[in-house]
């Protein structure tokens, strides 16, 4: 706890009170290198709590472009949204659901390969006709 104590009483006060910040706008401009790469330290670690918080508190930041399934089919749209006429499937109809067929909507086999290097088991939805 002492150790804490001398941090935020001592050490810190001491460590800001030696950066080379101006006491004008126009002091920014006579900074030399050495005070600029003082400077670097203490922003990255503003900079790094800043981003740190919008991550965790930020609820359009959770919605990471990992979590997307869809990374290339119609992406100048905002929602994908196929119609496919019952009438036009013969006999089956293959469709895909892994959202990397060259062939959108229809599957064409690339699953297999995502399967292969994500360990994912994904695979078509078969519409058949009935007879
Ligand atoms: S290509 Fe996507 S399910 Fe087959």
């Amino acid at each position: 706890m002492e150790t804490i104590s001398h941090v935020v009483k001592v050490s810190l006060p001491n460590y800001l009170s030696g950066l080379p910040i101006p006491d004008s706008i126009g002091g920014w401009f006579k900074l030399g290198v050495k005070d600029w790469l003082a400077l670097i330290p203490p922003t990255a670690l503003v900079a790094g709590l800043g981003y740190m918080s919008y991550q965790a508190w930020c609820p359009e930041a959770k919605k990471s472009i990992k979590a997307r399934v869809n990374h290339k089919v119609k992406k100048d749209v905002s929602k994908v949204v196929d119609t496919i006429d019952v009438e036009d499937i013969t006999e089956k109809a293959f469709f895909c659901r892994c959202w990397r067929s060259e062939n959108w909507p229809y599957c064409d086999g690339a699953h297999g390969k995502h399967n292969e290097a994500t360990c994912d088991n994904v695979g078509p939805l078969i519409v058949t006709k009935k007879k």
